[in-house]
Order: C-alpha cells, then sequence, then structure tokens
C-alpha cells in the first residue's frame, strides 16, 4: 500500500477507483462494514437511474452518452455522507470527475493486466455489463492501464496493489489506514 494519510477537509465520502476487475464494489461492502458506514456502486446506481444496462447505453449513445450520466451521478453522489462509494473505472478521464473525487478520500485499486483478465472472464456480469472500449482482452486492458494510471495517480490519496490479496485483506488494510490501527 502505498500513500499517506494527509488530511485536509475533506466530505466524509471515500471514493474506490481503478480498472475493471481490481475489486472496487467487494470493497466498498467490506470497507464500509469496517467504518460504520453505507455503501454505493456508482454504475449500479446509474443503471438504476436510467433504467437500462451500461452496455445498452453504451449501444444507443456511445460512450460520451455514458460519460456523461456517470459525471451526473458522481456529482450526486457527493452530496452523500459518510458512504463508501465505487466508481466505474474510467470515472478519472474527465477532470471535472477528479475534481468531485478529491473532495472525498481517494483510494486506487489496481492489479496487474494478466490478473484483471484472469479475474474478468471468471465474473459472469462481464459480457453483459461492460462494454469492450477499445480491442478488448488482454491488449486492451494493457493499453488502458497504461493510458490511464496518470489519471488514477493525480487524484490517489492511497493506492493498494490488490494483485495477491483478497477483497478482506485490502479492506482491513484500508480500514486500518482511515481509522488507525485498533
Ligand atoms: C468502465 C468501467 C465500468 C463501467 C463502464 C466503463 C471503464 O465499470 O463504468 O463499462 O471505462 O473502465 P467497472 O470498473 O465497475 O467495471
Amino acid at each position: 500500500m502505498t500513500g499517506s494519510a494527509g488530511q485536509g477537509q475533506r466530505l466524509p465520502l471515500v471514493f474506490l477507483i481503478g480498472y475493471r476487475g481490481t475489486g472496487k464494489t467487494t470493497v466498498a461492502r467490506l470497507l464500509a462494514g469496517r467504518l460504520g458506514w453505507s455503501w454505493l456502486d456508482a454504475d449500479a446506481v446509474l443503471e438504476a437511474k436510467w433504467g437500462q444496462t451500461i452496455r445498452e447505453i453504451f449501444d444507443q449513445e456511445g460512450e460520451p452518452g455514458f460519460r456523461d450520466k456517470e459525471a451526473a451521478v458522481l456529482e450526486e453522489l457527493c452530496s452523500l455522507e459518510n458512504h463508501v462509494i465505487a466508481t466505474g473505472g474510467g470515472i478519472i478521464l474527465r477532470e471535472d470527475n477528479r475534481r468531485s473525487l478529491r473532495q472525498g478520500r481517494v483510494i486506487w485499486l489496481t492489479a496487474d493486466a494478466q490478473t484483471i483478465w484472469t479475474r474478468l472472464q471468471q465474473d459472469a456480469a462481464t459480457a453483459a455489463r461492460r462494454p469492450n472500449l477499445a480491442q478488448g482482452g488482454l491488449d486492451e486492458i494493457e493499453t488502458l492501464l497504461l493510458q490511464r494510471a496518470p489519471w488514477y495517480a493525480a487524484c490517489t490519496d492511497v493506492m493498494v496493489d490488490t494483485t495477491t490479496k483478497s477483497p478482506e485483506e485490502v479492506a482491513a488494510l484500508l480500514g486500518e489506514f482511515l481509522l488507525g490501527p485498533n
């Protein structure tokens, strides 16, 4: 884990950012339990709000249509308190989103490309919910991880490499980071 607990005035929100398959949703739930907070998955909020899957939105409106909705949802979520929020992997692409995220504490979950590819292949929701963003497969993951790393880093308080860690281990580490050791 790399980062510092450097504080400043922040909203009582923790955002989990990072590429698909890095465990954001599971860790959000487990970490919220440790903090005694609630948790949400921003993509699930988006799908419920518009009554469509992300794949349907991509098919009908393309990626720009999806990104507009993603930004609107993030703005709404920033009015919450005491929530851990798992965000979609591309939330960091827009500068306004990065600024919004920085209002809370931001945790970047990462993993190596091969691990992410293996996890996504094992995840039944992948095909139904996750449209290809570039060429697909391991190549897409390698390309986008590299492209996006500076944007993830730009708004991150702490980064955790989840390649060899279970979601429970990641949540325990982060709980300690945010609350201090018991
Ligand atoms: C995306 C990741 C997805 C979802 C959309 C776009 C991305 O979220 O927001 O398909 O650009 O990486 P997950 O990271 O939860 O899979």
